[in-house]
């Protein structure tokens, strides 16, 4: 497989963030795979979603809300799995909240501003894999806790869709199981054993 934008579409592979290392993106990179994130389909064009972005030692920071919000999920955690729950989002030189801001009065139905805000993060994947960077999308837990949403700045209306994390992988990733197309394709006219290219 070459570098073609088909060919990028077609290998491209998450890499888990525990599988990442430095360097990240630089300020004019990181500057690109935003650009390409908020040129997604828009109905209306309300750009129904924002990005926080958690880079050196911010991601330390929020470390200390990660530790105090895991007590909230399990009590009698350990120390050690407090120290590898707070250290989540230093896994990654780059993670990229992605947050869904939909309008709920307006006339596009918040559920087609909340598909507009996956086509963010989907971009924001391909972007950073055009440019020679590993990508994983993620929610975990901290993406619904309060204190975590709270330390963020989220409002009541928005949900993080994801926190995407975006380094060097450290080692290329194996190919997983995809669905076949005869599964999940089927013909408008009722022909259900599609077996091959569209003819
Ligand atoms: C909205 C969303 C949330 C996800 N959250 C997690 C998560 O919390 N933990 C996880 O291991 N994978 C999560 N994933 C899955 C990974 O991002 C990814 O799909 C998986 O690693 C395989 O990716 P690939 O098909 O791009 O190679 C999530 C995916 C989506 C779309």
């Amino acid at each position: 497989m070459g570098n073609s934008a088909i060919e990028r579409l077609l290998t491209r592979r998450s890499v888990l963030a525990r599988n990442m290392t430095e360097p990240g993106p630089d300020p004019e990179q990181t500057a690109q795979i935003l650009t390409a994130a908020a040129r997604v389909p828009d109905h209306g064009k309300i750009a129904p979603w924002r990005f926080i972005l958690l880079r050196n030692d911010g991601r330390q920071k929020l470390g200390a809300v990660l530790r105090d919000a895991y007590r909230d999920i399990e009590a009698e955690a350990s120390e050690a799995k407090l120290d590898l729950e707070s250290g989540k989002f230093t896994r990654a030189p780059l993670v990229i909240v992605v947050v869904s801001s939909p309008l709920s009065s307006h006339k596009v139905p918040v559920w087609e501003q909340q598909l507009s805000c996956g086509a963010v993060c989907q971009n924001i994947l391909h972007a950073a894999d055009a440019l020679g960077f590993a990508g994983q999308w993620i929610t975990e837990w901290c993406a619904y806790h309060p204190k975590v949403r709270d330390a963020l700045g989220i409002t009541a209306e928005e949900q993080i869709a994801g926190f995407i994390y975006i380094g060097t992988a450290i080692e290329p990733p194996k190919e997983r199981p995809r669905p076949e197309l005869q599964d999940i394709v089927t013909d408008w006219q009722g022909v259900t054993d599609w077996q091959g290219p569209l003819s």
